[in-house]
């Protein structure tokens, strides 16, 4: 089922919290992400801690190691007991198996784990100049998604316009989680490839990650409802 996540990219504890009491009266209970930033600052006791006041979570935390280090931190991590997880796919197939290893647990059950294909703030030309990847940035996130399909993955992190693409790879039910999502009349701030959340449903993602549209607006419980009416209705 379609969902909106929320990026709650704060420094600390008393900052998330904060902000997610203004949902107390929501019908609607956010999905969160918590990402390096917050869980550099507050650790695993800010996961819990979301996690018993009823949210699901998507930690954030872009594993890119070698194997064995990836495999022991997502057994680690497993324990947190959150619904989402992630790593970079530039981590190789070898690394990817590695994490769903870690990941699962002895019942056989374990988090949805997705893979960074290219960050929404990289462009074609950064790509090209910065890390000497030379074919379209398309075709590198269709091949990037299809080696998390091959690693066993559930899906991959792309931008929305790329969703189509990485469905047309991997198969309808391989997940497109998608940040890069402004309203049509916001600005971009730091992210390149980027849509509307209505585009994004159109588009085909499964999830969008929402970050700065929520968290700094005025309202952030009305621009969060504005999200789910243009992507889950
Ligand atoms: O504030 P904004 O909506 O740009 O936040 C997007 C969120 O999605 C950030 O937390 C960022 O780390 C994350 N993200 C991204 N691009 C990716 C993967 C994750 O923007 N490819």
């Amino acid at each position: 089922m379609k969902d909106v996540i929320v990026a709650c990219d704060f420094s600390s504890a008393e900052q998330v919290l904060t902000f997610l009491d203004k949902f107390a009266s929501c019908e609607r209970k956010p999905f969160v992400k918590i990402g390096m930033e917050l869980y550099y600052a507050a650790g695993p006791a800010i996961v819990r801690e979301i996690k018993a006041r009823g949210h699901r979570i998507f930690l954030d935390l872009k594993l890119h190691d070698i194997p064995n280090t990836v495999r022991k931190t997502m057994k680690v991590l497993s324990a947190l007991d959150v619904d989402m997880t992630n790593v970079h796919a530039a981590g190789t197939i070898e690394m990817m198996k590695a994490a769903l290893e870690g990941l699962t647990r002895e019942d056989g059950t374990r988090p949805l784990l997705i893979a960074v294909t290219q960050l929404t703030s990289t462009s074609q030309e950064r790509m090209e100049q910065d890390l000497l990847i030379k074919e379209p940035i398309g075709e590198v996130i269709a091949h990037y998604a299809d080696n998390a399909r091959k690693a066993g993955l559930d899906g991959v992190v792309c931008s929305p316009l790329e969703a189509a693409l990485v469905k047309e790879r991997c198969g309808s039910s391989f997940l497109a989680v998608t940040p890069g999502i402004r309203f049509a009349d916001a600005a971009a701030d730091d992210q390149v490839r980027i849509t509307t959340p209505a585009r994004a449903k159109e588009i085909g993602s499964d999830f969008i990650v929402v970050g700065r549209p929520v968290t700094a607006a005025q309202d952030p419980v009305a621009a969060y409802l504005r999200c789910v009416e243009e992507f889950c209705e």
